[in-house]
Parts: structure tokens; C-alpha cells; sequence
């Protein structure tokens, strides 16, 4: 259970291809999937529902078959390795305990199965016990347990065997939201702990925001974009990915184009050309592009302020919401609602009240419409 038993493990997929075949026909879940995710790195899987977040991770556990590509551990090919020889253990949703086995014989199962001697599960489970904070409820069944209690038990049975990479199916979204908190916070420091390799599935963009070293965006079985959080957040590629993690402005700018210099572009903005960076430099010249503004960067003053240096636009306060820490305004613009968040700032507004908002074009991001 020590980080030291744990040797941390590299899983590396190249164009993993996912089809199910039904009598009404061909799906196909995951196309072009290729990935390599580090040794001890918590990498999660984000996105909405149906894009395949579910199917390739029963990939790496090999409760689904791969249609295409190869799938390695430690450098190893697991493309048609039984389930139980992959070393790697599942926490899944529902938990998935055993309803007639007591707690600590819950944990100790998978180390049964194995065949270990009566002293060694003695001591394994013990330590797994103590790891999760259960050990008080190891003679009660789980139906005499909380969920997030239960939860706990799920963990200690997937780290008692020691694997090199564990796998997570949205684990904490049967939890209340202040126990999803605490929970995800110990999942992340127990995966540190012990320095394991960890693969985790959400379509909670706050949570994997949160735990992970790097989020992998997907949509409809492809890989959007890789990246840590800050990189998804500050230079997301694309419209979806900017749409997906967090809130966002998102302008309809026309026929924007590479700006002399190179390394920008310009786009016409509130009728001024603004010069603006381009997101990961994944925009192209010709294609169709967005402009992202996220909402914290827009300032909001009182109507007909005098601001300097920033693009600035007359606008009418459509919604007003006070949340203590921030406030979340929606103007109307001549380029349609613009979100504003105002982190200490205590003014109050009233719906209907003329305001300017401002910005500055380097918080701008040209990124690719779709
Ligand atoms: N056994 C199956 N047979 C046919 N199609 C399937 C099967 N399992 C999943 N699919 C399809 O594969 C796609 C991906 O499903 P998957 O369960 O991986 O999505 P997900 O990202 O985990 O979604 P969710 O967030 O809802 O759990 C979906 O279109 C789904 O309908
Ligand atoms: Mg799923």
C-alpha cells in the first residue's frame, strides 16, 4: 500500500477505434484515440454525454474489446489480456459492493481471489482501511453504510491490490455537492500518496479542473484537445472546448485575418479592428473564427465613464446576481449579451441601468468556430 510497492506506470493508447455491432447496425464509440498518459499523472477524461468516456476506459480495463489501435501498461500490449491480469482496479458510479459481504471482506476480495495467505490480507486490508478512514465499519454490511461511506469501502478495495493504474468511472456523482468536494480532494491526495497512475471519467468540468495534471476533451469519440487546466481554460482550441469548461463570450467575428506581424490576427469588434491572439495557434487564415472573452476579464462601468487603453462598448444591464464573493452581470451590446463576473466589486445594479463595459483586446482569444 506504500507508494514504494507501487511502481507508477505509463498507459499509452495509438489510435484506439471503438465499434459496437448491433442488429441495427455499426456504432462507433472512439475513432482515432491516441493518448500517453505519464507515470503517476491523474489524467481525466471530460465530456458530454455519449462521447465515449465510459467506453474507453472499460477499454483499459478490458471489459470491452479494442476494434482498432493498441493499448499498452507499462509499455505492455494489453490489447488481449483477461480483465483480471491487467494491473489496474475500477471505481465505478455505483460502487459495485458486494451487498452480503461484511465491509473488511469486501476489501479483501480481490486479494482472496489472488490467494494470499490469511496474514498478509490481514495486514493489506488493514492498511487500505485505515487509508480510507473505514476501519470503524469493518464488521457492517454496505447497506448500513452512507454513500459517501461506501464510496470509501469502493476506494479501499481498488488500492488493497496494489495496481499500477486506477481507473475512475465519475465516481463521486451519486455524492451530495459538499461530499463530491472532500471526496475528490482525498482521491487526489491518496492518488499522490501513493504515486499511481489515475484515469478519471466526468462530465463535471469543476472536478476535473480540480484533481487533474491534464484533461483530455472529447467529443463524439474523438480527442478534442489535451492539455492542464489552465491550457484548456486560457487557450482552449476551439469553440466547443471554450463553450465546454467554463463561461464564456463568444463573438461572431467577420472575416478576421493574420495580422501583419504574424502571431495574431485582427478582427472587427464593436465596430473598432482589434488586434488579438490566437488561441494555441490553432486558428487558420479562411476559417471561420470566434472571439472568446471570458467573463471575469470584462469590466463594467457606470454609463458614460471615461476609460482609456481598453475597447469599450455602451451597453444596458440585463441581469444582475449577487453571490457574495462575485457578481454576475449580463449586459445587452451592440454585439449581443456580454457576461461580466466582478470579483470584489460591491456597487449594485439595477436591471435596465445603462453601464460600459471594457476590455482589453490581449484577453481576447481568436479560436476556431465549432
Ligand atoms: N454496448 C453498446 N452497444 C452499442 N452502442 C453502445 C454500447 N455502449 C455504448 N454505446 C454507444 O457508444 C457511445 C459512447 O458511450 P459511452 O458510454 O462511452 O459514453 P460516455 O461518454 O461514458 O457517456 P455518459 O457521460 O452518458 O456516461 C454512445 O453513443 C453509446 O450509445
Ligand atoms: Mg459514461
Amino acid at each position: 500500500m506504500s507508494a514504494k510497492n507501487i511502481e507508477p506506470s505509463s498507459v499509452d493508447f495509438t489510435n484506439i477505434v471503438k465499434r459496437y455491432r448491433s442488429k441495427h447496425g455499426a456504432v462507433t464509440a472512439v475513432e482515432g484515440f491516441t493518448l500517453s498518459v505519464r507515470p503517476g499523472e491523474l489524467v481525466s477524461f471530460l465530456g458530454p454525454s455519449g462521447c465515449g468516456k465510459t467506453t474507453t476506459l472499460r477499454m483499459i480495463a478490458g471489459f470491452e474489446e479494442i476494434t482498432e489501435g493498441e493499448l499498452l501498461i507499462s509499455g505492455q500490449r494489453m490489447n488481449d489480456i483477461e480483465p483480471h491480469r491487467r494491473p489496474i482496479s475500477m471505481v465505478f458510479q455505483s460502487y459495485a459492493l458486494f451487498p452480503h459481504l461484511s465491509v473488511r471482506d469486501n476489501v479483501a476480495f480481490g486479494l482472496k481471489l489472488r490467494k494470499e495467505s490469511g496474514q498478509k490480507i490481514r495486514s493489506l486490508v488493514d492498511t487500505a482501511m485505515e487509508t480510507m478512514n473505514i476501519g470503524q465499519y469493518a464488521d457492517r454490511a454496505p447497506h448500513e453504510l452512507s454513500g459517501g461511506q461506501q464510496q470509501r469501502v469502493a476506494l479501499a478495495r481498488a488500492i488493497v491490490t496494489e495496481p499500477r493504474v486506477l481507473l475512475f468511472d465519475e465516481p463521486l456523482s451519486n455524492l451530495d455537492a459538499k461530499l463530491r468536494v472532500k471526496m475528490r480532494t482525498e482521491i487526489r491526495r491518496i492518488q499522490q500518496d501513493l504515486g499511481i497512475t489515475a484515469i478519471f471519467v466526468t462530465h463535471d468540468q469543476e472536478e476535473a479542473m480540480s484533481i487533474s495534471d491534464r484533461i483530455v476533451v472529447m467529443r463524439a469519440g474523438k480527442i478534442e484537445q489535451v492539455g492542464t487546466p489552465e491550457d484548456i481554460y486560457e487557450e482552449p482550441v476551439n469553440q466547443f472546448v471554450a463553450d465546454f469548461i467554463g463561461s464564456s463570450n463568444l463573438f461572431d467575428v467577420r472575416h478576421p485575418r493574420l495580422s501583419s506581424g504574424g502571431g495574431g490576427a485582427v478582427v472587427r469588434l464593436f465596430g473598432q479592428d482589434v488586434s488579438v491572439p490566437i488561441a494555441g495557434s490553432r486558428w487558420e487564415e479562411g476559417a471561420a473564427g470566434k472571439a472568446l472573452l471570458r467573463p471575469e476579464r470584462v469590466r463594467v462601468h457606470s454609463e458614460g465613464a471615461e476609460v482609456g487603453g481598453q475597447i469599450t462598448a455602451p451597453g444596458r444591464v440585463t441581469r444582475y446576481q449577487y453571490f457574495g464573493d462575485h457578481t454576475r452581470l449580463e449586459c445587452e451590446t451592440a454585439e449581443g449579451a456580454v457576461k461580466a463576473r466582478l470579483y470584489g466589486q460591491s456597487r449594485h445594479w439595477k436591471v435596465g441601468e445603462g453601464c460600459l463595459i471594457a476590455f482589453e483586446p490581449q484577453d481576447i482569444r481568436l479560436i476556431k468556430a465549432s
